[in-house]
């Protein structure tokens, strides 16, 4: 973070979790550490899953912690994210309502979340992943039932609440042009073109460097080149809004080798760079920091190891493709 902040970043930072840190003090000791993080984004505990689970029923407990944690150690707070297919819980899921309902339901939660965290956000995810691989509009109850629209609906609900947070559209597959970039692109001037408020578009950089086709791990991005990146940044850029790496990780075949964890430092050096070279990227946060507790073999079982500190909290090659970009740019 000190590295980044000194090249004119406004952080470097790692997502966690509350319940991580409740019980590994380790752990926890390097989450407070302010000179590596200096900005916190919760793994899962801001979804709308987490905070309303049933209809009507609110709790923030655990987004409050990390939200508490990163208030007393200064740092800065991404919050993410009101609206994610997959973190919708059943009872909207199941509750077939019609649209206007749904709106409702809609706004209600965007209300109730943000006006809790109001002035606490340096960022929201508002909408995350809204659309499929190949940039199409990707099915979910929000999108089925109110169509395109919700997106405006959703910005435009999170602006009237924080005028302070800045609000990001957020995706992967999105870190080097692309079919899906380009509609990611079509999402910001949709936005702007209900005369709503969008201020960043959150690059996620979930990495699969295992060489299998894409369509193996169907969730994560390719692995793009420093011009790659520095081109679909600058794209979105053009259009009026800063960029951001959100949930940078790089994950590799396990158990990990000398090859696969140079190429991953690589990976890390490649998205350093690019976000070091282009003004309006204003900082990258990693998806966890140590291997212990990537989310990754939870869903692909023969990938891992994609963060910078192993599951030993030791530095690995790809800390130092990280410091040697801060070094060179
Ligand atoms: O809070 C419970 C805790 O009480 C329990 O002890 C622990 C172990 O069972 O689980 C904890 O909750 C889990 C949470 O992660 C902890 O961080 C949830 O069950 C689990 O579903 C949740 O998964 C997260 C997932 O999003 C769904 O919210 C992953 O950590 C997180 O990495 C993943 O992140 C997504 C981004 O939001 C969007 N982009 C893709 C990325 C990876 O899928």
């Amino acid at each position: 973070h000190d590295a980044a902040v000194a090249r004119g970043k406004l952080y470097f930072g790692t997502a966690s979790d509350w319940w991580e840190f409740q019980h590994d003090e380790p752990y926890t000791k390097q989450l407070n550490n302010t000179h590596d993080f200096g900005q916190l984004t919760a793994l899962a505990t801001m979804k709308m899953d987490a905070i309303q689970p049933e209809r009507g029923i609110f709790n923030f407990t655990g987004g409050d912690t990390l939200a508490n944690l990163a208030s007393a150690n200064g740092q800065h707070l991404r919050c993410h994210s009101t609206v994610w297919h997959l973190s919708t819980p059943s009872w909207v899921t199941a509750g077939n309502f019609d649209n206007d309902t749904l709106v409702e339901i809609l706004k209600d939660h965007i209300n109730r979340t943000v006006s809790h965290y109001k002035g606490r956000c340096y960022a929201w995810d508002v909408v995350n992943e809204a659309l499929d691989v190949n940039g199409g509009w990707r099915e979910s109850v929000w999108y089925n039932t109110i169509g395109p629209a919700y997106l405006p609906i959703a910005f435009a609900t999170a602006a009237q609440v924080d005028p302070g947070a800045k609000l990001y559209y957020n995706d992967f597959g999105i870190e080097l042009p692309s079919p899906k970039a380009t509609a990611a692109q079509n999402i910001v001037k949709l936005i702007k073109s209900y005369g709503v408020r969008i201020d960043g578009v959150g690059i996620q950089a979930h990495t699969d460097l295992s060489g299998m086709p894409p369509e193996a791990h169907f969730e994560l991005g390719s692995s793009p080149s420093y011009d790659e990146t520095v081109a679909v940044m600058k794209q979105f850029v053009a259009l009026g809004v800063e960029v951001a790496i959100t949930e940078l990780d790089a994950s590799i075949i396990t158990p990990s080798n000398s090859a696969s964890l140079a190429m991953q430092a690589d990976a890390y050096y490649n998205f350093t760079a690019a976000c070091l070279t282009v003004k309006e990227c204003v900082g990258i946060t990693i998806w966890d920091w140590t291997d212990k507790y990537t989310w990754v073999p939870s869903t692909f079982p023969d990938l891992g190891d994609a963060l910078p500190w192993d599951k030993d909290f030791l530095k690995k090659p790809a800390y130092n493709g990280i410091m040697k970009a801060f070094e060179t740019f």
